[in-house]
């Protein structure tokens, strides 16, 4: 009899990719099967993220939880990111934790699940091309690893010290993977790396360098593949010849990821963010003049040591320029091992949160400025969730999500739908083709 295997997952996409991969890994080697009732679960996995303060707090609560709701004989695994920079500390913090396995050591998922008080945090660990077993969660969009790890050091991220140096994955390994997704019923493909435009600067074992633009080319050739996106592009690797491919392929989304983190020249310099703001409304313009309908999202921070209210404005004055489709504003929080940690010159708490709503108020105000157009538009739509009452969503080209009603024969399906209604996080639609 197969196995219960419980998972949960916070933080962003490649956390989700790597769950998928522990999913696939257990359920092909292990005989699991994944459930979504914590009492009947012999595994339960908590694939965590680390990011920002919050999610870490909230780690042992739901670790005391998970404790108290299992069965007897059940295991609870800590995966991920926090995994990566507390390591042995969960378990002395919570000894009813049976195994600790960083982010950057997936693949060593089967291993750890025998071993009593296993730690592996190993961020050196390199397993940029392990072939790991085949597991979606959904058939219609294929989430790709093409790198592991980051080699930048912003000053408040964490993420290098939990993922380790940037390696490439080669590229015949990806391109295998885009098109056995293809053949299993995948028209899209979603491409994902903390840097993914810093794509073959260094493979782990003698490879042709082939760069992100590169890479984007060889994968549009794939035959049945409709729809390429990828996150995050850093603003600094923007170059010209990735901006123009970016612009005349046509499978390539005309949905861009540039994160900001902030408009002030001076704020970026203390975040080691490599570009100024000119910098960053430079190659917006130039995106802008060769695409017009490229929407754009962005992650802003608030707050971070030493902003100051001019530097904030900064940051208002860039969104005013761009009016960003889709922003992700978060306030500063200081993590452990970053050179910001140490940064005295600490933002009042109650100017931080005002920063925020203010960021979130404008953003709202573009947004239903922006919507207030999209009335009677015609969006080439790919159906990929059945919800609940009767209606299908997906995503048009520019990463809108729109709803239509219609039933699961439309899943994995394109139509074209003019929009009847405006709601600020989704949009609905009659198809009309
Ligand atoms: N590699 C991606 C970012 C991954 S982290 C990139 O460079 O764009 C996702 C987002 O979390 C970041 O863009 C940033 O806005 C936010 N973030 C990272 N560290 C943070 C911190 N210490 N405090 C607040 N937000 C943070
Ligand atoms: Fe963090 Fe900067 Fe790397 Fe993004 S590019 S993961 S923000 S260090
Ligand atoms: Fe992702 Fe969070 Fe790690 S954002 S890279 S899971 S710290």
């Amino acid at each position: 009899m197969s196995k219960k295997l419980y998972i949960e997952t916070l933080g962003c996409a490649m956390n989700s990719r790597d769950s998928e991969h522990i999913i696939a890994e257990l359920s092909e080697k292990e005989n699991y099967k994944t459930t979504t009732d914590i009492s009947e679960a012999d595994l339960i996995l908590i694939n965590t993220c680390s990011v920002r303060e919050k999610p870490v707090a909230k780690l042992f609560s739901e670790l005391g939880i998970f404790n108290k709701k299992k069965k007897d004989g059940a295991k609870i695994g800590v995966c991920g990111c926090t995994a990566s920079h507390l390591g042995a500390e969960i378990i002395k913090r919570a000894p009813y934790v049976n195994f600790v396995l960083g982010a950057r050591n997936v693949s060593k998922i089967t291993d750890v699940i025998h071993r009593e008080r296993a730690v592996e945090v190993d961020i050196n660990y390199d397993e940029s091309e392990f072939a790991f077993d085949d597991f979606r969660t959904s058939p219609y969009k294929a989430f790709i690893n093409i790198s592991i790890g980051c080699d930048k050091s912003c000053t408040y991220c964490i993420v290098p010290k939990t993922r380790g140096e940037e390696i490439s994955i080669p590229d015949e390994l990806i391109l295998r993977e885009a098109k056995r997704s293809v053949e299993n019923g995948a028209k899209e493909i979603f491409l994902l790396g903390q840097n993914v435009n810093n794509y073959g600067r260094r493979f782990s074992g003698e490879h042709e360098k082939v760069n992100f633009t590169e890479l984007l080319r060889r994968l549009s050739a794939i035959d049945g593949l409709e729809r390429i996106r990828f996150t995050s592009p850093h603003p600094f690797h923007m170059d010209d010849e990735f901006i123009d491919e970016f612009a005349k392929n046509p499978k390539i989304c005309k949905s861009m990821h540039m994160p900001l983190q902030s408009g002030s020249t001076k704020v970026l310099k203390d975040m080691k963010r490599g570009y100024t703001k000119e910098w960053f409304l430079e190659r917006v313009e130039k995106l802008r003049a060769l695409c017009p309908e490229v929407s754009i999202s962005t992650d802003i921070i608030v707050a971070f040591p030493g902003e100051s209210n001019e530097d904030f404005l900064d940051t208002l004055d860039v969104m005013n320029r761009v009016k960003f489709d889709q922003i992700f504003s978060f306030k500063y929080s200081p993590r452990p091992e970053t050179e910001a940690e140490h940064f005295t010159n600490v933002v009042d708490e109650d100017v931080a949160s005002l920063r925020l709503t203010t960021i979130q108020d404008l953003n709202t105000k573009i947004l239903d400025e922006k919507n207030s157009v999209q009335l009677g538009k015609i969006y080439r739509v790919y159906f990929e969730d059945l919800n609940s009452d009767y209606f299908v969503s997906g995503r048009s080209d520019g990463n809108m999500l729109i709803k239509a009603k219609g039933s699961d024969e439309l899943l994995g399906q394109f139509r074209d739908v003019e929009i009847t209604a405006i709601g600020r996080t989704i949009l609905t639609g009659k198809i009309i083709d």
